[in-house]
């Protein structure tokens, strides 16, 4: 990961290998243009007219400079329209030119120096240059990048300023920050499921929480059979890894009310006794996608230091059809006691978040977000760019929208549509975990609320964009980290909100409104045995 330095120096003589220099479509210049053609003695606008290069966002064209500056090679590289040419603009442009400037050590950039606030300009800059210069090659011999064929070897950027100083280096401080922990969760994702068990993702949480002043708790599995964890017991059954239940915590907001967190952490979706098809089972490496999410946000969080208090309950367990499996039929009891049939042992991302927010909605925090890689419905519903945000608060989903336009990391709102409850409506449980086909977010999101009482919540289901099936226009092929920097943004949004909660005693719960009929076995006054769990 390389550094981030603001610098004084002149664009001709900062000690850089490469010099990087935006410019607009129909090739005007931008900051830097001028005095760089000046020491060059070349008119570098109609240079580019001559290459037919446009300036679309990203676009890029590099000029060797022959000993006449210092940097031995100026990048020029496109913002698009000057009119549009903003934060989104800079950091789409920084990821692609961070991927084509990675062999150099050191890279200077007038990049940031267009848009309207010079705070949220370098964050952009150096979130997108962060992330474009990341690498997964833990995995290689020899680290080599698979485009360019080259070494990576970014060491430092300098961003090149001559005016407010601190606010560049605040944004360049937190895009920063931003970057590294959602490049933290592409290494998560991203590392193979042999070694990405539930008490490996554990460990790093552990770990992550002790270098970051975290308090942390890790549920083991005896833990968590004690606490009456069925879900996550029941999906990671099948599995010789052994499920988890990761808990941290940040303090920053005295007495108000937390923010609580959740995520998907299924290390590995074989589908279960449901099993999968070869094709279906490539990418499920990534299904813990909406857990490293989670607990990148907590790193972010904890380096941040907003006032707000955040809590994060993630559960993890891989789900394979060991002879100990789950089956088709199984009725699995939760935290808290509500019951699932489960129908496909394949839907089981709900089954392990339902006693994650159950146990978080104990804790009454002020507002739940779970992300997670949750259903091919919300794939084919928004494709690869955009996730879903589906929820019962219309605050929250509008703050979480609003932050992940902030982060150039979009969703987009599907309804929670109540009447579809019927369809998840079980003749032997609470609820069953599949609907019918048609609407399978809409359905995984009810079962999800099901679960989260009367707490505000909202379910960000990124399936579509956790992980790049194919390299892209700014993504290489592999995690992204999705939707990290949206939670991160959103959190920060919140410091200093919320009220201190009443210290009498804890509000009845509101009667349920989701569903017209309520003819399931609770209530029915016979106490059921409890599901059998396995040892
Ligand atoms: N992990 C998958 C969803 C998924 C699919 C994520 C493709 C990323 C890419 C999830 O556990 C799953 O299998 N969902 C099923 C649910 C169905 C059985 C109700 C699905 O979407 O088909
Ligand atoms: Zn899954
Ligand atoms: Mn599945």
């Amino acid at each position: 990961m390389p550094t981030f330095e603001l610098s004084s120096a002149s664009p001709t003589e900062v000690a850089a290998d490469a010099l990087i220099v935006p410019f607009f479509q129909g090739r005007e210049p931008g900051p830097g243009v001028d005095v760089v053609q000046r020491a060059l003695g070349a008119d570098l606008m109609s240079t580019l007219a001559d290459h037919g290069v446009q300036g679309k966002v990203g676009e890029s064209f590099t000029i060797p400079t022959f000993g006449r500056i210092q940097p031995r090679v100026v990048v020029l590289v496109g913002l698009g329209k000057r009119s549009e040419a903003g934060t989104q603009a800079i950091r789409r442009a920084a990821m692609k030119v961070a991927r084509s400037v990675a062999r150099f050590r050191t890279v200077a950039s007038m990049v940031h120096q267009v848009g309207d606030s010079d705070q949220e300009s370098a964050h952009a800059f150096a979130e997108g240059a962060a992330l474009g210069a990341y690498r997964f090659d833990r995995y290689k011999e020899r680290p080599i990048d698979s485009a360019s064929q080259e070494k990576p070897n970014l060491a430092k950027v300098l961003a090149l300023t001559n005016g407010r100083r601190s606010a560049s280096q605040t944004g360049l401080t937190r895009g920063q920050v931003y970057a590294e922990a959602a490049n933290w969760a592409r290494d998560l994702v991203n590392t193979p499921a042999i070694d990405a068990t539930p008490a490996y993702l554990a460990d790093e949480a552990r770990t992550m929480a002790r270098r970051s002043g975290l308090t942390s708790k890790v549920w083991t599995k005896a833990e968590l059979q004690r606490g009456g964890f069925g879900g996550i017991l029941g999906v990671g059954a099948g599995s010789v890894n052994e499920p988890r239940l990761i808990e941290l915590t940040y303090e920053g907001g005295g007495s108000r009310a937390s923010i609580g967190i959740t995520g998907k952490g299924v290390t590995f979706d074989s589908g279960g006794l449901s099993i999968k098809d070869a094709a279906g089972m490539e990418w499920m490496k990534a299904d813990m996608g909406g857990a490293a999410a989670a607990l990148a946000t907590m790193r972010a969080v904890a380096e941040l230091q907003p006032k707000v208090n955040v809590i994060a309950a993630i559960p993890s367990a891989e789900n394979l059809p060991g002879g100990s499996a789950i089956r088709p039929g199984d009725v699995l009891r939760h935290r808290g006691g509500k019951t699932s049939e489960v129908l496909n042992t394949d839907a089981e991302g709900r089954l392990i978040l339902a006693d994650a927010l159950a146990y978080l909605a104990e804790k009454r925090p002020r507002v739940i977000i779970d992300s997670a890689t949750l259903t091919g419905a919300a794939m084919i519903a928004l494709g690869n760019d955009v996730y879903a945000v589906i929820g019962s608060d219309r605050q929250l989903i509008d703050a979480l929208l609003a932050a992940g336009r902030e982060e150039g990391e979009q969703g987009w709102e599907l309804p929670l549509w109540t009447d579809y409850r019927r369809h998840i409506e079980s003749s032997v449980a609470d609820v069953k975990n599949i609907g019918i086909r048609w609407g399978g977010a809409i359905t995984a999101a009810l079962f999800l609320k099901e679960f989260v009482g009367d707490i505000p919540w909202a379910h960000l289901d990124v399936a579509g964009t956790a992980f790049a099936e194919q390299p892209g226009d700014v993504w290489p092929r592999g995690a992204t980290g999705s939707p990290a920097r949206t939670l991160i943004r959103y959190i920060e949004g919140q410091a200093g909100r919320g009220r201190a909660p009443r210290t009498s005693a804890p509000k009845a719960s509101r009667p349920r409104k989701v569903s017209s009929r309520k003819s399931s076995a609770r209530g029915s006054g016979s106490k059921r045995t409890s599901p059998r769990r396995r040892g």
